[in-house]
């Protein structure tokens, strides 16, 4: 059927050898942090002009990130888009979604519309947004969309997550894939925080709404040791901690597995993707990135806020994507590739999207 060949082309597109997305779909508030970070527009005494400037610098990040090189494309195969930016244009007038194609980038959108508290649990969650999704992912796709993602959030903790949250949280993500699926959009399910009971719900969600899975990615975090940990762990044991709870939860139709960053530096980001392609267990699907923070926080700190620097910040996102590109095939050499921000962690406590 020509549905379901669109749905694994495009898939299959976005995991091609060498390439990963770039997650640049962080909400108005969201980004308003991350500049607050790199000290530029802290208007909190006159709210009116914090967001008014919020709104237009959201839309000068972006013009830097989507006008840099060609170049970029070789590691980068699609890019996570925000609602708002979808239809904002560059300063030539030109749509960033047609930047985007021209440079054989795939654009794609984020389409939950947040976490909100599921009552009767532990301080649990689930995602809301699933009313008027067949709308929305209809007019995104006439808007040049061909994949989305939804973020769920589980909860790891003495008693968490719960049976009711996994129900919830595994049949929100099928309902979404399936909607999406119907308007020829290829879903990322992110159940982020994955355990292997979180990722085996899911699986049987998406059965039981008979989404079909050669058109769908997986976008986990990978399995590390939480920031309080005091142990450390090497990359190959992060490794092997993946790819054996992937193994026993994600089926081989699954077209990939594009990680989270999660708060990692960089430069562990791309050395931990490197050592899951280097593991020498079984690995059915391509394994490679979705990075928002580790993708961005050399450029945001290059830039600074001043145009002078806009050239020195689009360099640094072709090196992360080039180092990223590599560690997707197993071939980055740690410490290879310098940003200046590449060894920084990325940590946000309570990290929303
Ligand atoms: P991080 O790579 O910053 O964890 O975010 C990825 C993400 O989920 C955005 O789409």
């Amino acid at each position: 059927m020509a549905q379901l060949e669109e749905l694994s082309k495009i898939a299959n597109a976005i995991v091609a050898p060498g390439k990963g997305i770039l997650a640049a779909d962080e909400s108005t508030a969201t980004i308003g942090k991350r500049f607050a970070d790199i000290g530029i527009e802290n208007n909190d005494d006159n709210r009116r002009l914090y967001r008014q400037a919020i709104g237009k610098l959201y839309g000068v990040l972006f013009q830097l990130l989507f006008t840099s090189d060609k170049v970029v494309a070789e590691n980068i195969s699609g890019v996570i888009l925000f609602h708002e930016t979808l239809y904002q244009k560059a300063d030539d007038g030109t749509p960033f979604v047609e930047l985007l194609k021209q440079k054989g980038i795939i654009p794609g959108i984020k389409v939950d519309k947040g976490v909100v508290p599921l009552f009767g649990s532990e301080d649990e969650c689930t995602t809301q947004g699933l009313d008027d999704l067949a709308q929305r992912c209809a007019q995104y796709k006439k808007d040049g969309c061909d994949f989305a993602k939804w973020r769920c959030v589980l909860k790891i903790k003495r008693n968490t997550p719960s049976y009711q949250a996994i129900l919830e949280n595994a049949n929100v993500l099928a309902r979404y894939a399936s909607i999406c699926q119907a308007n020829r959009i290829v879903p990322i399910v992110e159940p982020e925080k994955v355990t292997e009971t979180v990722l085996a719900a899911v699986y049987k969600a998406l059965n039981d709404h008979h989404v079909f899975l050669e058109g769908t990615l997986l976008k986990p975090n990978m399995v590390t040791a939480g920031q309080s940990c005091t142990t450390k762990y090497t990359p190959r044991d992060i490794a092997a901690a993946t790819v054996t709870a992937l193994n026993r939860t994600v089926p081989a139709a699954v077209a990939g597995v594009t990680f989270l960053s999660g708060g990692q530096s960089e430069e562990e980001a791309s050395v931990n993707l490197d050592a899951i392609n280097k593991y020498t267990g079984k690995k059915p699907w391509p394994l490679t990135f979705s990075y928002g923070r580790a993708l961005q926080a050399s450029v945001l700190r290059a830039w600074g806020g001043k145009p002078e620097n806009v050239k020195a910040a689009q360099g640094e996102l072709i090196k992360r994507a080039k180092a990223n590109g590599l560690a997707c095939q197993a071939k980055y050499v740690a410490g290879s590739v310098k940003n200046i921000a590449s060894v920084d962690s990325n940590f946000v406590k309570n990290h929303s999207y």
